[in-house]
């Protein structure tokens, strides 16, 4: 019989037998099953554990703040946010090509990481474990050699929690044995807030592949804003939840429009939601027009650098979810 309860009490068990008195660093990516983990780490070893956040300039909109919130203010998890925003713009400039990003934006973190996780052990002592989120399904698709696991992968996926090489940290995976709606339980119950636990998943390397092309701050704040709007309004029509992602996209393109008397040349943004069980297929969620209308006029009059909105109506396969 599974209850959260008995999960909870024996991940707390392993993670005590585990660590023992040694101190884990945990990175947080304002997902849901990296904030799982640090809670139960949290729970099983009070403050030997320090959560790590990294701004790269790439989040969504509120992202950073919530996490302050939420781990620092409100759970007092001890909490060190890594304002990176320029580093990640600064090697992100001039560069196009989707897997380009993915590399530069993996590296970098990893770098980031590396060296607060070395500030803090000369501050605060050795550090012995690093901890991660992985679920089961991860466990699963890594053991697994076959060719048709790793032709799945058409993009190389970065996600938090490089592993400081130097350090020689040990893992601790609390998550190892549970699947996602397991861990949305887990997460409910410790006292993670509502809007958290039902996130949809978001890619490690953010809005920089949402914007197709070059990303600049401007690119990025443009984007920001789109996508606050598209989530505001899924979030009010009340079908959030159904739906496994959704999302804005920036396009290079630019359209002419018109704005009052005057002659507008701006940017086209598309929408993108999409329902999936797996994510390796989805199909392209049938939004009612009054929504798709709402989000639209929304974009149009509260961004003031995009004119025109498209609703993206393809499935996966042939299209992936995202447009990079
Ligand atoms: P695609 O676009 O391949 O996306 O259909 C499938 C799922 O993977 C997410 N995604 C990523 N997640 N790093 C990540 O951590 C990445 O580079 C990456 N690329 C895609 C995507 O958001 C969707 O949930």
């Amino acid at each position: 019989n599974w209850t959260p309860g008995h999960v909870i009490d024996e991940a707390v068990e392993l993670i005590r037998q585990q660590v023992g008195d040694e101190r884990v660093i945990c990175g947080l990516s304002g997902g849901v099953d990296s904030a799982v983990a640090a809670l139960l780490i949290h729970k099983a070893i009070g403050d030997q554990l320090t959560c790590i956040f990294v701004d790269t300039g790439l989040l969504r909109a509120g992202e950073r703040e919530q996490v302050v919130d939420t781990f620092g203010n409100h759970m007092h998890i001890p909490l060190v946010v890594v304002d990176a925003r320029q580093r990640f713009l600064d090697r992100l400039a001039n560069v196009v090509d989707p897997e380009q990003k993915r590399k530069i934006i993996g590296s970098e973190f990893i770098r980031v990481f590396e060296d607060e996780a070395v500030r803090l052990a000369e501050k605060q002592g050795n550090i012995a474990f690093l901890a991660q989120g992985t679920l089961y399904p991860d466990v699963i698709e890594s053991t697994s050699h076959d060719t048709a696991s790793t032709a799945k992968s058409i993009k190389s996926h970065h996600n938090v929690g490089g592993l400081p090489k130097e350090m020689k940290l040990k893992l601790v995976e609390p998550l190892r044995m549970l699947f996602k709606d397991e861990v949305r339980e887990i997460g409910a119950a410790l006292g993670l807030p509502e809007d958290w636990v039902w996130r949809h998943p978001f890619p490690g390397p953010g809005l920089a592949i949402r914007i197709i092309g070059a990303v600049d701050e401007q690119r990025l704040n443009v984007l920001r804003a789109a996508d606050k709007i598209v989530i505001e309004e899924i979030q009010k029509a009340g079908i959030y939840r159904q739906l496994g992602q959704a999302f804005a996209v920036l396009t290079p393109i630019q359209s002419v429009g018109v704005m009052g008397d005057y002659r507008t040349y701006a940017n086209l943004v598309a929408v993108r939601a999409v329902t999936t069980g797996d994510f390796m297929t989805a199909d392209w969620a049938r939004l009612s027009p009054e929504l798709l209308g709402r989000i639209s006029n929304r974009l149009v009059n509260e961004v003031a650098e995009i004119n025109r909105v498209v609703y993206d109506i393809t499935s996966k396969p042939p299209a992936t979810i995202e447009w990079e």
